[in-house]
């Protein structure tokens, strides 16, 4: 029940503005563009790697050392284990490894479930706060903010995780880092993309790729992320998290959103611009199904600790 009310606290703009003058933001401009079809092939292609390895991340560290977390491992032969950090617990698990068949490095962050996740994004302590400029020096005076519980969820590996990139870029060569995760993850992944970024050989290509990413931060965050780092996102069908922190709160989606508006049928989209309305951003409040944030999002890929050998082992939050 209590999960029920602060999810309704959290619907966006249908319940705000008109309704109790709540308009505290104001809202950023939503694209009207139209979505238009991808085949299956050209989701695989581009999105099936970065799944794969964000929900290896969701597996105890120690299987994912020795690349024997069950099928989500067997799903990603030819994958060498560099690094990991975190703790599992306040410290969300992030990981590098060495992907030889794609020759490119990967990031990878743990998620958590959509419980958890809408419980973060419910806080109040958690409002938008001052991205780091100490940080991120080129974007001083730009007035980007930034979820402040994601920011600082960030603050506590980036600096490890940067040190491992780069001495796994020296060591292997290659020329590509993929950086991904799902929920609480995609919203860290949008963050670790920048940095690393703005703070390696800008020869070296960077992806960043998201699932079930909530809003992190405001217009001119996603512009940057637009401007200068480029996310791809997933959203699943009807996945609440895709639409909160709402509009009218000051939050912005940056744009490179794929929409499945229908799994079973492999209906999937692109959607141009920021917050597109033909896409997850306008959805029905009524059709919210939280399920869909774990999937199945394609090719039957779901995100939690269910899919590993050990996931019992862990603290048990799958919904
Ligand atoms: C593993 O990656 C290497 C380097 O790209 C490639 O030559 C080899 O065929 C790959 N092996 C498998 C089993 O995919
Ligand atoms: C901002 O980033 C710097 C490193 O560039 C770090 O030392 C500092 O702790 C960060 N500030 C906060 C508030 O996290
Ligand atoms: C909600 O989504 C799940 C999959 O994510 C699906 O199995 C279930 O049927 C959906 N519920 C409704 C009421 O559509």
């Amino acid at each position: 029940m209590l999960a029920f009310i602060s999810l309704l606290t959290l619907l966006p703009s249908v319940l705000s503005a008109p309704i109790f003058g709540l308009k505290i933001g104001s809202d950023g401009p939503s694209s009207k563009e139209a979505a238009t079809a991808l085949t299956l092939g050209d989701v695989e292609s581009t999105l099936s790697r970065p799944a794969k390895f964000a929900r290896v991340a969701y597996c105890s560290t120690k299987s994912i050392t020795t690349w024997t977390c069950g099928g989500p491992c067997k799903a990603l032969p030819n994958v060498t284990f560099l690094q990991s950090g975190g703790d599992e617990g306040r410290i969300p698990l992030y990981f590098i490894a060495h992907d030889k068949s794609d020759k490119s490095l990967v990031v990878a962050h743990q998620g958590t479930s959509s419980k958890n996740i809408l419980s973060i994004l419910n806080d109040a302590k958690f409002a938008l706060a001052d991205l780091n400029v100490t940080r991120f020096p080129d974007t001083a005076g730009k007035g980007i903010k930034v979820h402040s519980g994601f920011q600082q969820t960030f603050e506590r590996t980036a600096d490890g995780l940067l040190a491992g990139v780069k001495k796994a870029l020296a060591d292997t060569g290659v020329k590509k880092v993929s950086v991904t995760g799902h929920s609480l993850g995609a919203a860290i992944a949008t963050m670790t993309g920048a940095f690393i970024k703005k703070n390696i050989d800008p020869s070296v290509e960077v992806t960043v790729t998201g699932f079930g990413l909530p809003r992190g931060g405001n217009k001119e965050w996603a512009d940057f992320l637009d401007n200068d780092v480029g996310v791809t996102f997933v959203s699943n069908q009807n996945d609440p998290v895709a639409t909160v922190p709402p509009r009218f709160l000051g939050y912005q989606h940056s744009s490179g959103e794929v929409h499945i508006k229908d799994n079973s049928q492999k209906n999937f989209v692109a959607c141009p611009g920021q917050d597109n309305e033909n896409c997850a951003t306008g959805n029905s409040l009524l059709s919210v199904n939280v399920s869909n944030h774990k999937g199945p999002y394609f090719d039957d890929i779901s995100f939690g600790h269910s899919a590993c050998p050990d996931g019992a082992t862990v603290v048990k939050d799958d919904d």
